[in-house]
């Protein structure tokens, strides 16, 4: 049996504790305390788990009191570093939600920290358990189209869900190293897995359209704003009310600023090009204000060409997306276009991901053929290009990841 705690209990970080507390994992994983800097949201979460574990108010006394195994880090992106960073001096193995971090700093001093405790660090990227992307995987793996010389990716946000991160504490630099730290870690890690090939050079460029300070802004949040304007944001309704309304007093945050704010000081509208070590070109786009959400995925190889299509609408209630349409289309070069039959997922969040995740996660995978799980190294690769892309933007220049991580010099 193995014991867990929890730092950060917010919405992802209940996927965590209302799972582990579900019973599902009963035999193998206990949930012995949870830790968040604001102690009435803490308390929230454990209230709501189906068996409702310790909260602490005190991280390090957590450790010291529980000793447990493994750490699950699901706070805000800026402060993953200082938990991972604790928890594997104490001697504990780290699940981390991504992204690992926010800076090349903070990513280069939880490396160092997880060499010298010999314990391990798991990013959780739950898009490789989903079984949309690991289709893609398999074949891409099989050799179907060959060597892969270019992929090009176009990720789409709407203004439901794409809005969202304008409202909350992802919409400061500071605190999500921006949406190409934040979001774009889930697709670069895609395509690093997938061409299984090291990200190199990254030249970016970036700009706020849509959100920030394009409108005017009648309040500082939905709650108390008069208007109604089409991406008015109800803090007011289940989950919201009790994890972030109701827990205001404790912390000040706000979950439904406004996102016309001047606050905002992350782009919306982003185009990057990366050179790979085996000569692989991306070429990435991410729009945060789109009608739909989705995204094309193209890959050009010595064989042939992969279209990987997904469109769905989302939601900011919950983890889950609706009207899903998926399409994966194989050309080979004697002009044949396949269209390859769609695997099936469950209903857990992500579509299918999350529940394979958890499965991997309490369970143990014996085998793990794809590489499904992601270590330190992965965590940083994904964030190097965001934090890379950050800084070819202020700096207007090519980044080499060289510069900052000694093992691609
Ligand atoms: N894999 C995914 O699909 C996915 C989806 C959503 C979020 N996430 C990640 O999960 C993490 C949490 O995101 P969320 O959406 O639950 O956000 P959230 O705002 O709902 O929760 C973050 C929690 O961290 C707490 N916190 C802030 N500063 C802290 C500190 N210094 N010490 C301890 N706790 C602190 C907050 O009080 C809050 O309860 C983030 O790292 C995010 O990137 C991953």
């Amino acid at each position: 049996m193995k014991k867990y705690v929890q730092v950060g209990c917010g919405i992802r970080g209940s996927a965590y504790n209302q799972t582990l507390t579900s019973g599902k994992f009963d035999d193998c994983a206990e949930l012995c305390g949870l830790y968040d800097l604001n102690p009435k949201r803490a308390q929230v979460a454990s209230e709501r788990c189906k068996v409702h574990p310790e909260v602490f108010t005190d991280f390090d006394e957590m450790l010291q009191e529980v000793k447990p195994d493994t750490v699950i880090v699901t706070s805000k992106d800026c402060t993953h570093d200082e938990y991972i960073i604790k928890s594997l001096r104490a001697g504990c193995d780290v699940i981390s939600e991504k992204p690992l971090t926010t800076t090349f700093e903070k990513a280069l001093a939880i490396q160092k920290a997880e060499k010298e405790s010999g314990k391990q660090v798991r990013v959780t990227f739950n898009l490789r358990f989903s079984p949309f992307y690991k289709q893609v995987k398999e074949i891409l793996a099989s050799g179907a189209i060959g060597e892969i010389y270019s992929v090009n990716v176009e990720w789409m946000l709407d203004t439901h869900h794409g809005a969202d991160y304008f409202r909350r504490w992802h919409r400061e630099r500071a605190n999500s190293g921006s949406l190409l730290v934040h979001k774009s870690t889930h697709h670069f890690d895609l395509i690093n897995w997938y061409l299984e090939q090291e990200p190199l050079y990254v030249h970016a460029f970036g700009k706020r359209r849509f959100y920030g300070t394009n409108q005017p802004q009648p309040a500082e949040r939905c709650l108390t704003c008069e208007e109604r304007c089409p991406y008015y944001f109800n803090i007011d309704r289940t989950p919201h009310r009790e994890v972030y309304l109701n827990c205001e007093d404790a912390d000040g945050y706000k979950r439904d600023k406004c996102i016309f704010s001047d606050e905002i000081d992350i782009e919306d509208t982003i185009s990057i090009s990366v050179e790979y070590s085996g000569g692989a070109l991306l070429t990435y786009s991410l729009n945060a204000h789109c009608p739909y959400e989705g995204h094309v995925f193209t890959f050009n190889g010595s064989k042939g060409r992969l279209e990987v299509r997904s469109s769905y609408q989302s939601s900011t209630t919950s983890y889950g997306q609706s009207h899903t349409q998926n399409s994966i289309l194989l050309y080979d070069r004697a002009h044949n276009c396949t269209e390859i039959p769609i695997a099936e997922a469950d209903e857990s969040g992500h579509g299918g991901a999350d529940g394979l995740l958890m499965e991997g996660l309490f369970r143990g995978k014996p085998e793990d053929p794809l590489c499904q799980f992601a270590d330190t190294w992965a965590g940083m690769m994904s964030i190097g290009i965001g934090m890379a892309a950050n800084i070819s933007m202020a700096e207007n220049r090519r980044v080499a990841l060289s510069e900052f991580y000694e093992e691609l010099k």
